[in-house]
């Protein structure tokens, strides 16, 4: 089973706590709950997908492991209708930042959770609802398969201090991970491909490409 997991479901496994009772939202495959059951981790997941199809590959999947005692699945839209009393750990992975952050405002009370979110895209908007809405980021990882980087986000109900926009675009608990500096550079060459694109436009923003110029100082600092 580990080798089926690629490093991105890895990190989101990893990051789960041991002894754990997980919801994994839009879980398709089933890969993750699977691993966590197989490798013992956790005591029972729910593995939810707002579809048919995946939801029909999550059930048989974990047929196929002899693990539906452990693991149940449910078709819901986000955490909508699911009912989240006892569990402690939702993951929301291989979505969009927005749409992770649409799931997570239409989810009530989710105090005293674990949520592991991996976002494809709209990363800085991910931090930026979670930091806005009472929620601290507590752990980052970096993984890497082939050309692209992915993030994988801990956060919890609680306080924080305020993220700059550096921090929203590159995070600010990932700074000690191997692949940070890979993941900075790469952004601040889309910057600063953005920034000439701006500045060679006939209809020059000039705050847009201040801003752009600003973010680039900060996260050159
Ligand atoms: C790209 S797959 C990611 C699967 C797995 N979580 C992963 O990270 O590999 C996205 C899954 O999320 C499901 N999904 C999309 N929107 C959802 C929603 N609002 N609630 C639950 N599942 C959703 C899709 O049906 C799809 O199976």
């Amino acid at each position: 089973m580990n080798s089926i997991l690629t490093p991105r479901l890895l990190k989101i496994a990893e990051m789960v706590p041991a002894g754990s009772k997980v919801i994994d939202v839009g879980s398709d495959h089933a890969y993750v709950p699977i691993y966590l059951a197989l490798e013992k981790k956790i005591l029972c997941a729910l593995a939810t997908d707002v579809h048919e199809g995946p939801l029909r590959r999550a059930t048989e999947n974990i047929l196929c492991y002899g693990l539906s005692d452990v693991i149940g699945t449910r078709k819901a839209d986000g955490l909508s209708g699911v009912d989240t009393t006892g569990f402690d750990t939702v993951i929301i992975a291989g979505m969009g930042g927005v749409l992770i952050s649409d799931i997570l405002s239409a989810a009530g009370e989710t105090d005293g959770k674990t949520f592991i979110l991996q976002p494809m895209t709209g990363i800085r908007e991910l931090r930026e609802y979670l930091t806005c809405n009472n929620y601290i980021i507590t752990e980052e990882g970096i993984v890497q398969e082939e050309e692209k980087l992915y993030t994988v986000i801990k956060a919890e109900k609680g306080k924080d201090i305020p993220y700059t926009e550096a921090e929203l675009v590159l995070g600010r608990k990932n700074k000690s991970e191997p692949l940070y500096p890979l993941l900075r550079a790469q952004i601040l060459k889309k910057l600063i491909k953005k920034l000439s694109g701006k500045q060679k436009a006939k209809n020059q923003d000039a705050d847009e490409i201040q801003a752009i110029k600003n973010l680039i100082e900060e996260m050159e600092k």
